[in-house]
């Protein structure tokens, strides 16, 4: 079949090139020209420096003959001739202080530029029929909405489907190509029997479960699993690493492995952590607890587990003022790991950006920053969080590039005159770095361990001499040498 894809970000990108594997002819159209520069520039640096994710970049040079990308419009329009679904992945983000509203506004201008491009179809008796497919994380209403603006543009002849994306990235291409489940909302027999063709490698498959439902099912399906996946984060961070925090002789491990022998409990989610971030858990669960409060007044439980999330983080941050008397005013700071989580690039609500703000705001000298992918996706953000170079040097006396340093491994993190260390991603390779670190820090140093993922050398380092606060454990002293 010939797809299109609307929006080439992680969504979008891993989902296309999944589809070109299924032996699919796919277009994938971006209006960020640098991104579709990247995508197409058949080098995998170039991919992914702009998209990090395990595989999407062979994947793309594999299958380059049935796989292209464009950020001209003229040949979408083309392309639509014969198109038979196109997928949109658009960010769906919440709107600015608006309680988890989304920001429908990229759907609404895709929306407005496709309608009048089928419609032109239409009128050339390209009269084939097209369903478009809201893959994005969507309000409930959303395929209705499709339906109105497209048809207001004198599109006919399509349907419009909920095909939610459920892949968790890091993991984003295996997820697609051996998904849990497939789920479509559709209103025809015509639009499920298309999307059976679209998902044909997937159809009738042992072990994957294709779920039929209407659009607005599908589009709650996927509100609902990502505010219950987000709530039992916050379930973990805030009651079981709590009371591991609160009470002595408990380790959260030891707590853990008590829990998850219950198969009616489960062993997702039982990690402690200074935050859940990325683009979905926390836009999704605010947009849920949005949509209830519109017809509802008992969104309490939803927005707890918000609240919750938003407390771990500067709580963590907190307990190192609070618990250790430390004063990170002039200090350099060590931070590793800028991803919101490992085998990934993306800093979206990532904890590190949290830390990093808290660190300026509490007057920091440096912050030196070791991720082994995610260093130009975190100066993307520095320069939308913060302003231009001149913005940044009015509101902090020098640009930011200079207070916060890039480290291309975890040596150079550690300068002689570090004096805590951040760990915000749960990286592998950090792991292994608490001997490096022995070597190169001399005590006193405060260990902030937003991971645990130092946790088998607690009791070394403590005896080292190194003050330690980490999710899930009452501070742990140095023991004096
Ligand atoms: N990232 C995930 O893990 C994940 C998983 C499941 C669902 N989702 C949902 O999928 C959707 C997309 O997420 P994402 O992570 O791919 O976002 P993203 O920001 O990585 O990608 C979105 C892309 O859309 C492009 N875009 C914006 N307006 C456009 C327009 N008018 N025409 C063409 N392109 C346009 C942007 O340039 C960007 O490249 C969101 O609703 C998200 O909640 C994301």
């Amino acid at each position: 079949m010939k797809l299109l894809y609307i929006g080439g970000g992680f969504v979008g990108t891993c989902s296309a090139a999944v589809m070109a594997d299924a032996g699919h002819e796919v277009l994938v159209y971006d209006i960020d020209p640098a991104k579709i520069a990247a995508l197409s520039s058949g080098k995998r640096d170039s991919i992914e420096n702009i998209l990090f994710e395990r595989d999407l970049a062979d994947y793309i040079l594999k299958h380059k003959d049935r796989l292209t990308f464009t950020s001209a419009w003229d040949d979408v329009k083309q392309w639509l001739e014969q198109t038979d679904a196109v997928f949109l992945c658009l960010p769906t983000p919440e709107k600015n202080g608006q309680e988890g509203e989304s920001d429908m506004s990229y759907y609404q201008s895709a929306l407005a530029s496709l309608g009048p491009a089928l419609a032109v179809r239409n009128n050339n008796k390209q009269d084939h029929y097209v369903v478009i497919i809201n893959k994005s994380t969507v309000p409930l209403e959303t395929a209705d909405m499709a339906q109105e603006i497209l048809a207001q543009h004198g599109a006919r002849n399509f349907g419009v489907v909920s095909n939610p994306e459920f892949l968790v990235e890091g993991q984003a291409v295996h997820d697609s190509v051996h998904p849990t489940r497939v789920v479509i909302g559709a209103s025809s027999k015509k639009d499920f029997e298309i999307m059976r063709q679209v998902y044909a490698r997937w159809y009738n498959v042992p072990r994957i479960a294709y779920v039929e439902v209407n659009p607005f099912e599908a589009a709650a399906g996927k509100l609902l699993a990502n505010y219950l996946l987000f709530s039992r984060l916050a379930n973990t961070f805030d009651v079981v690493g709590r009371l591991c925090e609160v009470f002595p002789h408990m380790r959260f491990e030891q707590v853990r492995k008590v829990l998850t022998t219950d198969p009616r409990i489960g062993t997702w989610g039982f990690y402690d952590s200074l935050h859940a971030g990325g683009s979905c858990f926390i836009k999704d669960a605010a947009s849920l607890a949005y949509q209830l409060e519109q017809k509802t007044d008992r969104t309490a439980l939803v927005r707890d587990a918000l609240e919750a999330n938003r407390y771990q983080l500067q709580h963590f941050f907190d307990r190192a003022a609070q618990e250790a008397h430390f004063d990170f005013k002039g200090k350099t700071v060590a931070l590793l790991g800028a991803a919101f989580k490992q085998e990934t690039n993306d800093v979206r609500h990532s904890g590190a950006l949290g830390i990093i703000e808290l660190l300026l705001e509490n007057n920091v000298k440096q912050i030196r920053v070791y991720d082994p992918v995610a260093y130009d996706s975190l100066h993307r953000w520095l320069l939308t969080a913060f302003g231009s170079t001149a913005q940044q040097r009015e509101r902090y006396g020098v640009p930011l590039n200079e207070k916060i340093v890039h480290c291309f491994n975890a040596e150079e993190v550690w300068s002689p005159d570090t004096s805590c260390t951040f760990i915000a991603t749960d990286w592998r390779e950090f792991q292994q770095l608490p001997q490096q670190f022995q070597k190169l820090c001399k005590s006193p140093h405060l260990i902030m361990d937003g991971r645990r993922i130092w946790c088998h050398a607690y009791d070394e380092l403590q005896q080292a001499g190194y003050d330690i606060i980490a999710v899930g454990s009452p501070f742990l002293k140095a023991i004096p040498i």
